[in-house]
């Protein structure tokens, strides 16, 4: 999910300014203090701190590897050149996400197969998966959509049977667990961003996780250039890219390593107070618990009745100064990939549902429960001229 303009989003500009917003980035003092060091130090590069974080997150997430890199999207980008995902393959996405996840297959010259969602997780739907596959098939890109982790573990299991790679999109998703286990570390590549709408922010940033050491290897050479070392010499292995984060980034990173779980804990308490506040409101469907997952909500993200005009909803919060929006893209029904793929929209109805009725609430660590009753008392009073 990324940070639009208000013109982007086709809403006026002309409002109050927001009181609350959408989201906002929790940067410790502590995180100013480590930038400043690194800035004043000269190294300003990937060095020491890129290592310092990525042993942190390695430590945190329980892998073996853990390779910084400039986005998440460079992360899925790399994971998919590194298992040689080339023209003439399939790789099976959801059909609701932001389309980074879809975005990569095609620069990749493979071929995105769109699997429609279920609208209890707004992740992909694992009873369709099977129906997507065929002998093309090299990959599934599970998203676990706004934090809540997809159903992984029957997505590993379709993927086993058949032979096929799972590169978890846990670009929302830093600390949300299935069962005991931290989701990304399921399938043979994790990927996370670090863009400032998530969980822990860097500016732009991105991860990739792994326990395949030789994999590892592969993604580190190709995020700088393909550079290796053999016998004490610089060569190249691969034709690579830069996708390196700087030292000061990963300063800043580190700098929120130390308050992630309390940063969570507050993600789960607003959730918590938007449930409870929201639950008489027959307009509105909260989102599910499910049992065994930890949905870390990267995005508190609601549906909205098909007779409420989300758009004009948001535009109401918006002159009363809350900033609210979209959740994500259904992506067959975006410009790009209707024209190149002709999909037909009644294979997707469920991603269309969330794509068009969805609405994404203020979700961040500035905010307190006397916020989101604010919030609610607002969307309470808001149901007038918002019909469709
Ligand atoms: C599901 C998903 N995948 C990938 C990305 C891309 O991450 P980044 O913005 O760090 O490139 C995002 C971020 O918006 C996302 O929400």
């Amino acid at each position: 999910m990324k940070e639009f303009s208000r013109r982007q989003n086709g809403f006026k500009n002309k409002m109050k300014p927001l009181k609350i917003k959408l989201s906002k980035p929790y940067i410790p003092s502590s995180g100013i203090k480590e930038v400043q060091k690194v800035l004043k130090s000269g190294n300003l590069v990937q060095g020491e701190v890129v290592k310092k974080f990525e042993l942190a997150l390695q430590k945190y997430l329980g892998t073996r590897h853990a390779i910084l890199v400039s986005s998440g999207t460079a992360a899925l980008h790399l994971a998919l050149l590194a298992l040689d995902i080339k023209e003439g393959d399939e790789v099976i996405v959801p059909a609701f996400t932001f389309p980074a996840t879809a975005n990569v297959v095609e620069l990749v010259k493979a071929k995105p197969v769109f699997v429609d969602i279920a609208l209890d997780d707004f992740c992909m739907d694992v009873r369709k998966i099977e129906k997507c596959i065929s002998k093309r098939t090299k990959a599934i890109i599970p998203v676990h959509e706004f934090g809540q982790p997809a159903d992984i573990k029957k997505i590993m299991s379709v993927a086993k049977k058949r032979n096929i790679t799972v590169v978890e999109d846990a670009a929302c998703a830093l600390g949300a667990k299935f069962g005991n286990q931290m989701v990304g570390t399921f399938g043979k590549i994790g990927c996370f961003s670090f863009h400032p709408r998530k969980i822990l922010t860097t500016g732009e940033g991105g991860l990739l996780v792994t326990d395949d050491v030789a994999m590892a290897e592969k993604l580190r050479s190709l995020r700088s250039h393909g550079i290796c070392v053999k016998n004490g010499k610089m060569d190249f292995d691969y034709a690579g890219l830069n996708y390196r984060m700087t030292d000061f980034q990963a300063a800043l990173g580190l700098s929120q390593m130390a308050h992630l779980e309390k940063m969570l804990k507050a993600r789960v308490a607003l959730a918590k107070a938007y449930d409870q506040g929201l639950a008489g409101i027959s307009w509105i469907k909260t989102p599910l618990s499910i049992q065994n997952r930890k949905n870390v909500y990267q995005t508190y993200h609601v549906m909205l009745n098909q007779n409420v005009s989300r758009d004009a909803l948001i535009q109401k919060l918006r002159d009363q100064g809350i900033e609210a929006n979209l959740g994500a893209q259904a992506l067959p029904c975006l410009s790009y990939y209707q024209k190149r793929y002709k999909l037909k929209e009644r294979d997707f109805l469920n991603a269309r549902e969330a794509y068009t009725q969805g609405l994404a609430l203020p979700m961040h660590f500035a905010l307190n429960e006397k916020d989101i009753k604010h919030v609610i008392r607002k969307l309470e009073l808001s149901l007038g001229g918002i019909n469709s």
